[in-house]
């Protein structure tokens, strides 16, 4: 029997991203966001939704792009640390010590020391209530080469990403590998034949 836990936050994994723009002096900055996703595919999309009181929000506005990054899980105290102090105050970059590199396609900064980085322009702007969701049409990825396989996809067991768990407020490593999308489903589908 199911029990009701209550109208929340909760899904499993949500991602840890690290969204990256400019502030009004062209000053980078980071910060961590897990309420988001990919949410189109044609064209290319993602999603990060924050609230107002962000220094990054106002960032967002102003520049209409940002950069989503994704760490490997030896950087999460990075993602912490980017999810905890604000640009208000703070300069995450120097604090970090992270390079930023200015995006040639968007005007968003890349952080040159994370693997992965969605360089995106602001598509849609969606008011929803504390969060307000950014849809970020991305406009190129760009990844350290160590992270790719052969054919220059991006490779799960060397990129070692992390997920966040809301319930918990922990990051949780990723697993092996065990089922191709799109095929395992195949053996439930020949039974019914
Ligand atoms: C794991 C984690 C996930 C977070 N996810 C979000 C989020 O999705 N949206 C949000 O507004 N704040 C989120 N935060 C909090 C912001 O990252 C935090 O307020 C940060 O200091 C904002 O930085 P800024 O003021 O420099 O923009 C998260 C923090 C952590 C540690």
């Amino acid at each position: 029997m199911k029990t009701s836990i209550g109208a929340k936050t909760f899904v499993f994994p949500t991602p840890v991203f690290v969204v990256g723009a400019y502030d009004i002096n062209g000053r980078p900055n980071i910060m961590t966001a897990a309420w988001g996703g990919i949410c189109c595919s044609t064209p290319p999309c993602v999603a990060v939704s924050m609230r107002k009181a962000t220094y990054t929000f106002d960032c967002i506005v102003r520049n209409k792009a940002f950069t989503v990054s994704l760490l490997s899980a030896e950087q999460a105290a990075v993602a912490d640390y980017a999810g905890t102090v604000s640009g208000h105050s703070v300069d995450k970059f120097a604090g970090a010590g992270l390079t930023a590199q200015k995006s040639e396609l968007v005007n968003a900064p890349i952080p040159a020391e994370f693997p992965v980085t969605l360089e995106c322009e602001l598509f849609k702007t969606v008011e929803i209530g504390l969060h307000t969701q950014f849809i970020g049409k991305i406009i190129d990825i760009k990844v350290l080469e160590e992270v790719l396989d052969e054919r220059g996809r991006v490779n799960i067991d060397k990129l070692k990403p992390f997920a966040y768990d809301p319930e918990s407020a922990s990051y949780y490593a990723t697993g092996a590998k065990f089922g191709k999308a799109f095929s395992i489903g195949a053996s439930i589908s020949k039974k019914n034949e």
